[in-house]
């Protein structure tokens, strides 16, 4: 589904990407995973490609929050790219996982929110891409999965890790065993995703939500979003977290004109500091 944008804030980069499409509108950066002859598999350089995408978002003053999506109606990501990694030694597969997990972790990790629309199958690595952002929206045709274990393989981004934090580990694992394709409102009730839409309904649901975010203060979404993956972050008490960044808030601007409007009784200005 191509869309153009006659807005003059549309901005499109794609000329340092191969395999993605980096757009920007408004405040909301989409990135698009464009392999659609390949149903978007992930080959290496794809998710090296969302990782500088991310940053790239991450570091541009204007951008408030962004989307991930697949190119085309069929595919969001249709796993890791099976063709590339089909005669890696253990090492080179190895090295493979670390760095999407780096990456994926950086995308959990994002100061601003990122959303997964899933425009299709979510497999493998990319139901594990969806599942490192911090909500996700489903088209109603959307499949989630993790189908490694047909491949004689375990999940190597973190599949095995976050699916258990998103749904719980009975069915996590009932589902990582039998590589069982999950639809979208199975998803959904499990909590796996956060809205069901229909596919029209996807990219403004996402951007709906974002929109909203975007009135929010900045400096604060970053903190919650810090706070919740310390909960989950080995050795890191969420809670200690938590209590170090309510006081952080107190030094910031914003928190001083969210605090003012609403003695005021006016909508606040945020400015991020
Ligand atoms: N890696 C590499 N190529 C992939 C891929 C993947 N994970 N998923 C799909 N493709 C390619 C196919 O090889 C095919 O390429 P070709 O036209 O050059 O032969 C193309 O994408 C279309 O896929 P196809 O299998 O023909 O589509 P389909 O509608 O019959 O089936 C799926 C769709 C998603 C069920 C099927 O592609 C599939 O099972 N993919 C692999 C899912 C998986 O195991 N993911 C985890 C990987 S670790």
């Amino acid at each position: 589904m191509e869309k153009t944008f006659k807005n003059s804030h549309f901005r499109n980069n794609t000329m340092d990407f191969q395999n993605i499409l980096y757009s920007t509108q408004g405040s909301i950066c989409t990135i698009t995973i464009n392999r659609p002859d390949k149903l978007n598999a992930l080959n290496y350089q794809t998710i090296q490609e969302i990782g500088k995408a991310v940053n790239t978002a991450n570091a541009d003053e204007i951008i408030r929050g962004i989307i991930i999506t697949g190119a085309g109606q069929k595919a969001f990501v249709a796993g890791a790219d099976i063709s590339e990694f089909a005669h890696f030694s253990s090492p080179e597969a190895e090295k493979l996982s670390r760095d999407g997990n780096d990456v994926f972790h950086r995308i959990e990790q994002s100061a601003k929110p990122i959303i997964a629309a899933v425009n299709g199958f979510a497999l493998g690595g990319g139901c594990e891409l969806a599942m490192a952002c911090q909500i996700r929206v489903a088209a109603e045709h959307a499949r989630f999965g993790q189908p490694e274990v047909n491949l004689g393989l375990t999940p190597g981004y973190a599949g095995t890790q976050r699916l258990v934090q998103l749904i719980g580990k009975g069915k996590a694992l009932e589902y990582l065993m039998t590589a069982d394709m999950i639809p979208a409102a199975e998803a959904h009730r499990l909590g796996l995703v956060n809205y069901v839409v229909p596919a029209a309904e996807l990219i403004p649901k996402a951007e709906e939500l974002l929109n909203k975010i975007a009135t929010k203060a900045p400096l604060a979404i970053a903190a919650v979003i810090r706070c919740v993956n310390d909960y989950f972050t080995d050795g890191v008490n969420g809670f200690e977290s938590e209590i170090r960044e309510f006081g952080k808030c107190f030094a910031t601007n914003d928190f001083k004109e969210g605090t003012q409007a609403f003695l005021e009784k006016r909508k606040a200005e945020f400015k991020g500091n």
